[in-house]
């Protein structure tokens, strides 16, 4: 992608979550026969997750940003070449143990940012009665016969809880996951799991489900906006005339809000929207961390904003180990960026270089993107990773006057 100069100005309309997306579309195995839901955004992880769901015999229909999903399906291995895209093909593991008590699946995909384990799925799985066996790239799963558990999480991990609560919404009586995510995308499938005969709550730290084997008729859902969108268009807006960000949940953004404010940017809000002007920013110390802190996948876009405010700024990564690799990408704008431990140092320049990017991960080709559309005359490669995230991501940016091209 060839970025050329641009002025930045307009709306724009934010996707549904894929984070939410995709657990919710895993749980609809389980939870009910015939499903729509809306708000799907069309990106590759999803329609990788559909396909799997086509092959497994379900019917799958989409029609926009609807999907209507019969959710009968066959025991099929799990071994097809889409599982090894994306990292949230793992939650198909919890549906067929409640489906078929049993699974074998491929080793998941997804962003290389860490070193990304799945113990505490595995761990969760033998409360819940489970044998596990793990070879190099297959996971062979199986259960004579589930019973409710208490498994408390070592550390907080979206993926887990995820796993784990649509099991036990499959086992009769009560399940605890202690120390559970809280993430937005969790309380948006504890209420899509709530349509169905299940009930699941939180309890302070923790989730309690209450199973149910019965299969719903029918649900509808509309599954929340995403945040990390709309943040990526947010930082965008600092360098626009004027962008009006819509169709957002406002208390899902309120650390980077809070963050926004504190730099001194300036922006309005309204009850489902935001719109940001092109702001002369303050530097700031930043920290990512479990909602409702910054997101860990928020972090990086504010990197190219922050390269060119006077003074330093620094942002500490507590999530991944390995999320630094964009800024051997920003450096080559001469940005001064430096890596101590966890944290990254930032000092602001006025004048940096438009370069050609090589993005290795989804939010990594997003902070790229970002810089590229600051500067101008920058190139984008490898652009499957945005594309796994960004829900018409070409029409959005042509929409508000970013001038590109694909080669
Ligand atoms: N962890 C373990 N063992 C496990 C699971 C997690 O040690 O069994 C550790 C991880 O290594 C990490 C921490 O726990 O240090 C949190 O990981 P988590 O399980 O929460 O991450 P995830 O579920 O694999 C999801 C999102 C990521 C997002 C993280 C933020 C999906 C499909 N992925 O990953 O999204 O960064 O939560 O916690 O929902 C993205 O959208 O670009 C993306 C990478």
């Amino acid at each position: 992608m060839y970025i050329n100069p641009s002025k930045i100005k307009g709306k724009v309309k934010i996707s549904g979550s894929k984070n939410a997306g995709l657990p919710i579309i895993a749980a609809s195995l389980v939870t009910s026969k015939k499903l729509v839901l809306s708000n799907v955004a069309d990106i590759s992880d999803i329609n990788n997750m559909l396909a799997i769901l086509d092959k497994i015999g379900c019917k799958v229909k989409r029609s926009k940003n609807k999907i209507f999903i019969d959710s009968f399906c066959n025991y099929m291995p799990l071994l097809f070449e889409e599982v090894s895209k994306f990292r949230a093909s793992y939650y198909l593991m919890s549906s067929y143990l409640a489906l078929f008590s049993s699974v074998s699946i491929k080793m998941p995909g997804g962003c290389k940012i860490g070193s990304r384990p799945i113990d505490f799925h595995l761990e969760g799985f033998k409360a819940a009665g489970c044998k596990v066996e793990v070879t190099d790239d297959i996971i062979n799963i199986s259960v004579k016969e589930l019973a409710p558990f208490i498994y408390r999480m070592p550390k907080k991990s979206l993926g887990a809880t995820v796993n784990l609560i649509i099991l036990a919404s499959k086992i009769d009586g009560k399940s605890i996951i202690e120390n559970a995510s809280t993430e937005p995308e969790i309380d948006d499938l504890i209420e899509f799991i709530n349509k169905g005969f299940a009930k699941v709550y939180r309890r302070r730290n923790d989730i309690v489900i209450y199973g149910n084997k019965e299969f719903s008729e029918k649900i509808t859902h509309k599954i929340i906006p995403d945040r990390i969108e709309a943040f990526t268009y947010m930082c965008i807006g600092l360098n626009s005339k004027k962008l009006a960000i819509k169709n957002i949940e406002l208390h899902h953004l309120k650390a980077p809000l809070k963050y926004l404010k504190m730099a001194e940017a300036k922006f309005k809000i309204k009850k489902n929207s935001v719109t940001i002007y092109k702001s002369d920013l303050k530097p700031i110390n930043v920290y990512s961390n479990h909602y409702p802190e910054l997101s860990t996948d928020q972090m990086p876009l504010l990197y190219p904003i922050f390269m060119r405010v006077p003074g330093q700024s620094s942002f500490r990564e507590d999530i991944y180990e390995e999320r630094f690799s964009v800024c051997e990408e920003l450096k080559k704008t001469n940005a001064d960026i430096k890596i101590d431990n966890k944290t990254i140092f930032i000092n602001g320049k006025y004048l940096l270089k438009p370069s050609e990017f090589y993005p290795t991960d989804l939010r990594c080709a997003a902070s790229l993107l970002i810089e590229g559309i600051i500067n101008g005359n920058s190139v984008i490669n490898n652009l499957n990773y945005l594309e796994r995230g960004y829900d018409n991501i070409y029409k959005k940016l042509k929409k508000i006057g970013l001038k590109f091209k694909i080669k």
